[in-house]
């Protein structure tokens, strides 16, 4: 279909919601299920230092605590990224032209609506690809913005990233843009990121556009209140890891026994995140037939968010292939957002 047919299309304004949504749940082939749940719970716990896996914070109270976050006044990421791309969406449309839209960790996706709204200004058809673990969560945000947008249509992905971007279904536009904003970038170790980038390279075309978002390195007296802030909303957020544990693995972590352990990791120039035991104690996970001991003052590590330089992180993006094209910032340069193509 043409764009001018896409756009004039009355079929499309008339459609459904069910119509327009389409879910697709991703299973990985049989080599590479992953091992016995929890298997990554005891490995972590059973290692020194202890560790846990980030996904275990999203449980609905996790997600909960989550958009709280993005509310205070001390974590400026969400207000200051929203700002940027209120500023350049129009840009980045222009730039893209018609273009199909991929997120990466859609979330409850209000600042893809920003997105929409400048694709939707210049008249291009709206297809929109959000890709999520959740498969509720998807479908409840892809039907919200169903409702609000006549002419969207929804191919939603349910799995891990690396699944959906090794399995992207193909393009009913003449481009596409993958959008990983929120920073989520940080939340990967170096290595990580590395592979990272490289899925993003063979999940595009080359002149397909990435969209990344990202927080810079700044002081640490504005890093630190962001992951600690004043109201225990993050401390919340990271005590509710050991509950959530409780659930699935019929456990007794005590979570009046742990406190929130955050700081600014300087030379390393990421946040890392921990829950730390107040007393030496042992705490059991018995559908796991786990039992761990913790020392007083113990730490487990739940979470890093890296903060990145501009100028390194196109370099890096470069050697895979991903070429910036422009670059946004706030007045203050705490938050930046980048708009690559695929130039091989
Ligand atoms: N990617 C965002 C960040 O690093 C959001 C985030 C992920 C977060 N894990 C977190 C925020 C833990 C607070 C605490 O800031």
């Amino acid at each position: 279909m043409s764009i001018s047919e896409a756009v004039n299309s009355k079929d499309t304004f008339l459609k459904s919601i069910d119509e327009r949504l389409q879910i697709q749940r991703l299973f990985a082939a049989t080599r590479m299920v992953a091992s016995a749940p929890g298997s990554d719970v005891v490995k972590g716990l059973t290692q020194s230092p202890k560790s846990l896996p980030a996904y275990y914070f999203y449980d609905d109270r996790g997600s909960e605590l989550f958009e709280q976050i993005c509310e205070l006044p001390e974590y400026y990421l969400t207000r200051t990224e929203t700002a940027i791309l209120q500023e350049c969406a129009g840009e980045i449309a222009k730039i893209t032209g018609a273009c199909e839209l991929v997120e990466l960790g859609s979330g409850s996706s209000t600042k893809t609506r920003i997105l929409l709204d400048a694709y939707q200004e210049l008249g291009y058809p709206l297809r929109y690809l959000p890709i999520d673990v959740s498969a509720g969560m998807l479908e409840s945000s892809a039907r919200q913005l169903l409702q609000d947008y006549p002419q969207l249509q929804v191919y939603a992905l349910a799995g891990t990233y690396e699944l959906a971007l090794a399995q992207l279904p193909p393009t009913h536009s003449p481009t596409r843009m993958i959008g990983f904003i929120g920073s989520s970038l940080g939340n990967l170790n170096r290595q990580e990121c590395e592979i990272f980038f490289s899925q993003i390279t063979n999940a595009l075309q080359v002149g397909e556009y990435f969209l990344l978002g990202i927080d810079l390195h700044k002081p640490k007296q504005i890093l630190e209140p962001a992951y600690d802030d004043s109201q225990g909303v993050t401390a919340a957020f990271n005590l509710n890891m050991l509950e959530h544990l409780n659930r699935r693995f019929d456990g007794d972590f005590d979570k009046t026994e742990f406190e929130h352990w955050a700081f600014y990791n300087e030379s390393e120039r990421q946040i890392e995140m921990h829950l730390k035991s107040k007393r030496s104690q042992t705490v059991q996970l018995k559908s796991l037939n786990l039992s761990v001991n913790f020392a007083a003052g113990e730490t487990i590590h739940t979470e890093i968010s890296r903060k990145f330089d501009l100028d390194i992180i196109q370099q890096q993006l470069a050697t895979q292939g991903l070429v910036t094209i422009q670059t946004w910032t706030d007045s203050n340069q705490w938050f930046g957002l980048l708009l690559c193509q695929l130039q091989r």
